[in-house]
């Protein structure tokens, strides 16, 4: 039977409170989700769920028939977090609440802290789907390996050898400072396209499309909690959706960026450049200079508007960098992260003056500017 209903797939999060300072979110919170979760499949609004965190972020995974930016998942979800952060100004974690931006909820999560990646689309024969959340960094994180999954052979060997995929993918770009976005096709306008997503302050990717036929690969978050704020609030720590297989990159294409590790911004008070480091679950805790910037990697597959469960319903959930495959990636992570500190809060390891923009250094600088004089 072929399933007709479009299927959607929600990751929701956000940073509700966590132990100790910023470094992960504790069972007690996760269970608050899950019993919230729970009860919305008991309901039939959502059809199945998977609760995990990274790092402080706490994950909401969903999938549902409703449609992107559908107002009663999106009320699900506020309210799940805002019964988390209860939770966690009960236990007096840290930064409860702290993502929850709004005082009451409004249509749409979208502008009120939380950060979300959505993707609907007709179920395939077999649809696989790989969850990237990152902690500790920007949504712009992502360009990168968009970049690598969607635009470079070198890395996705279907984009030379198989025929589904030789029309390339289009890139729906966002400029976060202008609020205005565009579709740029690639391999055709790869120049422009690199122009743009290579500009990581300014630019960041929303979504990725086949493009011979605007089928729907990837989906991405794109908060900008400073600009919601009108201040530093934490960094708007990203997730993202990626359809594998069958015309679309394989599941290994689309982790093998992550043979090496690459530079995102972020880390200790979102001002440091440092690099992306693939863990497993069980190493989703910044500990680090809070950090390093972690990244997490989950596979599974959707049937029938459902993640597919164990016998016992449990959804099967592959934790994909828990393996040694991804050792030499830690490791050279790590090189790099040792590097980068030795350098302190000098630049190239602290972010660009118009990165720091959004963080508190200015008001660090405010009694300093009456002292200068004109040289
Ligand atoms: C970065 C982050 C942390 C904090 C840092 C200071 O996104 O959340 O690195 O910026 O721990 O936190 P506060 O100001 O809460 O003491
Ligand atoms: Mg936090
Ligand atoms: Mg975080």
């Amino acid at each position: 039977m072929i399933f007709m209903v479009k299927t959607t797939v929600s990751l929701i999060k956000a940073d509700v409170g966590s132990i100790p300072g910023h470094v992960t979110v504790p069972k007690p919170l996760l269970s608050v989700a899950e019993k919230h979760m729970q009860k919305a499949c008991e309901t039939g609004l959502i059809n199945s769920y998977y609760v995990f965190n990274a790092g402080d972020d706490l994950e909401l995974l969903m999938t549902h028939s409703k449609g992107e930016n559908n107002e009663d998942i999106h009320k699900l979800a506020w309210d799940t977090f805002m019964a988390c952060a209860d939770k966690a100004k009960s236990l007096k974690l840290y930064g409860a609440g702290q993502d929850l931006l709004a005082d009451a909820f409004s249509g749409n999560v979208k502008g009120m802290g939380p950060g979300v990646a959505e993707i609907e689309f007709n179920e395939r024969g077999s649809d696989p789907l790989i969850v990237f959340a990152a902690d500790k960094t920007e949504p712009s994180a992502f360009n990168y390996l968009m970049y690598k999954i969607f635009a470079d052979p070198s890395n996705t060997s279907g984009l030379v050898i198989d025929p589904r995929m030789l029309c390339g993918f289009t890139f729906d770009v966002l400029d976060a400072k202008a609020s205005k976005s565009v579709m740029l096709k690639a391999p055709e306008e790869l120049y422009s396209l690199l122009a743009l997503i290579g500009t990581t302050e300014q630019y960041m990717i929303k979504k990725v499309y086949r493009s011979d036929d605007m089928e729907p690969a990837a989906s991405l978050s794109t908060t900008k909690l400073a600009y919601i704020a009108g201040k530093y609030v934490g960094k708007d720590d990203p997730v993202c959706l990626v359809r594998a297989q069958s015309g679309l990159p394989s599941v290994g294409e689309i982790t093998s960026t992550f043979l090496h590790p690459y530079l995102v911004a972020g880390w200790m008070r979102g001002s440091h450049w440092g690099p992306f480091l693939p863990v497993g679950l069980k190493n989703s805790k910044c500990t680090l200079f809070d950090g390093p910037p972690r990244l997490i990697c989950l596979g599974v597959q959707i049937a029938n508007g459902k993640l597919v469960s164990d016998d016992d319903g449990k959804p099967i959930v592959i934790d994909i960098f828990d393996d040694p495959a991804f050792d030499l990636a830690r490791r050279e992570a790590m090189e790099l992260a040792s590097h980068l500190r030795r350098h302190g809060v000098f630049q190239p390891a602290r972010l660009s003056a118009g990165a720091m923009e959004y963080t508190t250094l200015p008001q660090c600088l405010v009694d300093l500017e009456s002292r200068f004089k004109k040289e």
